[in-house]
């Protein structure tokens, strides 16, 4: 069964192109280090920092160090728009054999055009590929488009921690039923 300790290329072959909702390609493709000053830039630019349970962080040092973590383990997959990293998105390990933990990370000028919830299809379809049992995240209730973008990859909430400050979300892949839209 999947566990997900080490930096691995999901099965997806070298790129797959998508296209927003009005019809404007970008590719997203497994991370390789040739992107990694690039990838230190997207989060130095991106707004707003701590957006997401304190990540991505404020200061370039701290940017460095988390990437030098991420980068190392679990399922890391970049969005290039005309050939620009605009979006990152990762599965990490958690203490859950089997279970990684999805967030992801938008350039802001792409927000709002389809390319989250494309893109969050392609990251769960990396995971069940890769054999993990299922995904899980936290997020902010009043986080609108982020819950609709995690539910349209087929997520949903825990309905235990709805009320809570961080509810949390998950995809079983091992629920024969199937939780998919
Ligand atoms: C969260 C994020 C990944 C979403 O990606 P996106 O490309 O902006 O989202 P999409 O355009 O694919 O979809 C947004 C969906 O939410 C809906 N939506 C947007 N605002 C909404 C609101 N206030 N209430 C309800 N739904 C809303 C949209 O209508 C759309 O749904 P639809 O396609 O069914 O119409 C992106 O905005 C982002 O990177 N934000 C900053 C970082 C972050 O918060 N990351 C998440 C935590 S790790």
């Amino acid at each position: 069964m999947g566990t997900i300790t080490a930096a691995f290329t999901p099965k997806l072959g070298e790129a797959t192109t998508l296209r927003d909702k009005a019809g404007v390609p970008f590719v997203v493709r497994a991370y390789d280090p040739r992107f990694r000053d690039e990838l230190q830039r997207f989060y130095e630019e991106f707004e707003p920092k701590r957006a997401a349970q304190g990540l991505p962080p404020s200061h370039p040092e701290r940017i460095r160090d988390w990437l030098d973590d991420v980068l190392g383990k679990g399922i890391n997959l970049i969005a290039l728009r005309h050939d620009e990293l605009a979006g990152h998105a990762l599965v990490m390990p958690t203490s859950r054999d089997g279970i990684g933990e999805y967030a992801i990370f938008l350039r802001e000028d792409l927000r709002g055009r389809g390319v989250g919830s494309e893109f969050g299809r392609v990251v769960v379809a990396a995971a069940r590929a890769n054999d993990l049992r299922g995904l899980w995240l936290t997020v902010e209730p009043g986080k609108r488009a982020a819950i609709r973008t995690y539910e349209k990859a087929g997520f949903r909430f825990i309905p235990q921690t709805v009320l809570s400050v961080e509810a949390e979300m998950e995809i079983d892949f091992t629920d024969v039923e199937g939780k998919d839209e």
